[in-house]
């Protein structure tokens, strides 16, 4: 017997009953048919209405992702507001159907589910360890599994540079790969050896242009990033003419943080329009990320060039510079019709303009400064990464249980971290609607390998699913984790990696 996916032709949702069929032929084994029309085993419509959704988040892009799952005998009705709700109901059936074959079994049920926070990310750094486009993609059906709406793509840093820009062949030619990796923890205290082996890719745009439709087909927008001023090592080596000291670098070895920074000369500036251009036409999302991290102000201290411009520009401080980039930036991505998004430096020393998104990472650090609250006063939009509770490069235990876990940049966020987390209780109640969402980050010096990756991003994605789908009205810590088990399970099934729960003790 084929099982019938039916979807009304005016509700254009052929991509989703598409995406429902590959995943009951791949995991269950099922023939299936779609059709454009009523009354089939499974239907797909979008006749709920929807609930009104934060200005913020529709302006970047995002829709009502609230669905009902409707199973009788005679059959399953999943009903939406939005596509990308359809396809969150999607992932719910995959996840009631997973380890059927051929013969499936679903219980009566009625489900009516709606996310709690709007924006639900994982982010990827692909520099520190390149991933190819089946990696990229298996990354974000997980994702898409657990509900994240959001896959931020880390496309450059020292290590790599992993998109094409046209006109500027060198980046894949030379900022892409480097000549070896650095063994062991990165430390200042010693010099580490590395493993001479060349370590690196690219993507083609055509390999981006078929992961942003796969991910657009499970409702996952991407949030591609370029690490500007800063983080440019592998830039600046392919293009010295970007750089501060007409120096090549070299593509970076080990981690840690470069001295190297872009400068201000007219040729970085029609280079950056171009990068902007190359990301406003890969991908669809409102936002470009141009991270703004940890640029050191070293070289621009140390260049006779910079200060002169600087007295040119009426920039006042070295910081000034970095807020001269952001103000760029922005302007050069406005003109695209798209909005900026940076790491939470861009507003520690300036005021990047309200439509200016800002991503929270040092929370518990330079926070006391509460750059978050600054954001959300001022108004704009507020993307927390916390580094105390979404660094999942970070241990998965705390002390002496570092011992027994694969090396990993420090200690330690345990799953039950991940959970405890109140994403929205530090904020009074009338900034709470500035703050988008949250998501985790996995930097990727210490992830060599696709199981690796699995192994640090779960269980630990299952848990902040948990807390950004269901918020503060989660169930308790003991009721997710024997849930958790069952989950796991499927997990095995899709052949995950995860990191095993500890035995109770
Ligand atoms: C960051 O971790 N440098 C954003």
């Amino acid at each position: 017997m084929r099982l019938r996916i039916s979807s009304a032709p005016g509700d254009k949702l052929a991509a989703q009953a598409a995406l429902l069929a590959g995943y009951l032929s791949e995991e269950n084994h099922f023939a299936t048919e779609t059709t454009l029309a009523d009354g089939g085993d499974i239907h797909l419509a979008l006749t709920l209405p929807p609930r009104p959704l934060a200005a913020k988040l529709k302006a970047a892009g995002f829709a009502d992702e609230a669905y009902r799952l409707t199973v009788t005998p005679e059959q399953i009705l999943l009903e939406a507001a939005s596509p990308d709700g359809v396809a969150r109901g999607i992932q719910s059936l995959r996840q009631l159907l997973s380890g059927q074959r051929a013969r499936l079994f679903v219980a009566g049920m009625v489900v009516d589910d709606a996310p709690a926070l709007g924006w639900r990310g994982l982010h990827l750094d692909v520099s520190r360890h390149f991933r190819d486009v089946a990696d990229v993609k298996r990354f974000i059906d997980l994702a898409a599994y657990h509900k994240f709406n959001l896959f931020h793509w880390h496309l450059t840093d020292d290590q790599g540079w992993r998109l094409p820009v046209e006109g500027y062949p060198r980046l894949m030619e030379v900022a892409a790969w480097r000549d070896a990796t650095m063994i062991g923890h990165n430390s200042t205290s010693s010099k580490n050896p590395t493993d001479g082996i060349p370590h690196g890719g690219a993507y083609t745009a055509d390999e981006i242009r078929e992961v942003v439709a796969y991910a657009a087909m499970r409702g996952v927008h991407i949030l591609p990033e370029v690490d500007v001023p800063g983080h440019v090592q592998a830039l600046v080596t392919a293009y010295p003419e970007f750089g501060n000291t007409g120096g090549r670098p070299g593509v970076r070895e080990g981690w840690g943080i470069s001295d190297n920074t872009l400068n201000l000369e007219p040729a970085t500036f029609v280079f950056l329009e171009k990068v902007v251009a190359t990301l406003a036409d890969l991908f669809p999302f409102h936002y470009l990320h141009f991270g703004g991290d940890e640029a050191k102000v070293g070289e621009w201290a140390a260049s006779p060039r910079i200060q002169e411009q600087k007295r040119e520009l009426g920039l006042a401080s070295d910081h000034d510079v970095q807020d001269y980039f952001t103000a760029r930036l922005h302007e050069l991505t406005r003109a695209r019709g798209r909005a900026m998004i940076g790491w939470d430096e861009i507003i520690e020393h300036g005021q990047p303009p309200v439509d200016t998104a800002v991503m929270l990472w040092r929370d518990s650090t330079i926070n006391q400064h509460h750059l978050d609250v600054k954001a959300l006063r001022a108004g704009n939009p507020l993307v927390l990464a916390n580094h105390s509770q979404t660094y999942f490069d970070a241990y998965q235990e705390t002390g002496a249980g570092i011992d027994f876990e694969p090396l990993a940049i420090g200690g330690g966020l345990p799953v039950e971290k991940v959970y405890g987390w109140r994403p929205l209780t530090d904020y009074p109640a009338e900034l709470r609607e500035g703050v988008l969402g949250a998501q985790a980050q996995l930097w990727a010096e210490y992830i060599p390998t696709r199981r690796h990756l699995d192994y640090m991003t779960y269980p630990r994605a299952c848990a902040l699913a948990q807390v950004l789908w269901t918020g503060d009205a989660r169930e308790a810590w003991d009721a997710f984790d024997e849930r958790l088990g069952g989950h796991l399970t499927r997990l095995d099934r899709l052949g995950v990696a995860y990191r095993p729960r500890q035995p109770k003790t």
